[in-house]
């Protein structure tokens, strides 16, 4: 599998926006997400935010109904996450276009019992975008999860900061981190398809390189 798995220092940071903006910038990729706990639907909200087709998302994966972590929420449905039937398919199938795979809250969050977010990301062999806030509390969020990604060799191809900008903690995190790239998104008010839109296709948001 081609493309990068986009995580994120916690829940609610913006993974779900920025995979959308990734779609909007490099329209022929796919959107996963493997794992998705609670009401929320991230699929349907990357199509409409990037209103890309139905082609470019796929649907297979862990649907859980409980808005509690992935280990927990499976549990509750009398059922287990396994990582290897979850992304066989990956291995089977030649997808030539490249993936943009979003993860459920953080690289340390549960699956089962013995597995995390981060062995899935491993399994998948993608390069990673870290989504993380702007605001205090961040430098350290941000070091702990790309010191997470470094210990396992993952490759860390960008972090995106979203929310109304913060200078000091950007280079604080470019200093210390030294991560490929620090990205910044605004806060959009309102957070519309064509707002995402015009940011995806600035400098800023070739996330990618
Ligand atoms: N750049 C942004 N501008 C405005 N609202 C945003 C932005 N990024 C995220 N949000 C909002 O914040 C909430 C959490 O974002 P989301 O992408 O769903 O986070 P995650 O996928 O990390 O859980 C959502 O309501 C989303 O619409
Ligand atoms: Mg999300």
């Amino acid at each position: 599998m081609r493309g990068v798995f986009v995580t994120g220092t916690d829940t609610g940071v913006g993974k779900t926006v920025v995979s959308a903006a990734l779609m909007i910038r490099y329209p022929e990729s796919r959107y996963w997400k493997p794992i998705q706990t609670g009401p929320d639907d991230d699929t349907a909200e990357v199509q409409r935010l990037s209103r890309c087709t139905r082609e470019n998302v796929h649907l297979r994966g862990e649907r859980l109904p409980d808005p509690v972590s992935p280990h927990l929420a499976a549990s509750l449905a009398n059922t287990r996450i396994n990582l290897r039937s979850l992304t066989e398919f990956a291995e089977t199938e030649r997808w030539v276009d490249p993936w943009i795979v979003e993860g459920a809250g953080g690289v340390l969050v549960p699956v089962n019992e013995s597995e995390l977010m981060i062995d899935l990301i491993e399994l998948l062999g993608l390069a990673v975008v870290v989504v993380a806030r702007t605001t205090l509390g961040t430098i350290n969020h941000t070091l702990l999860t790309l010191e997470a990604l470094r210990a396992r060799r993952l490759q860390v191809v960008a972090v995106v900061m979203v929310g109304a900008s913060n200078a000091d903690n950007r280079a604080a995190i470019q200093h210390y981190g030294q991560p490929h790239l620090v990205h910044q998104m605004p806060w959009f008010d309102p957070l519309t398809p064509e707002a995402l839109r015009e940011w995806a296709a600035s400098p800023l948001g070739d996330c990618l390189g």
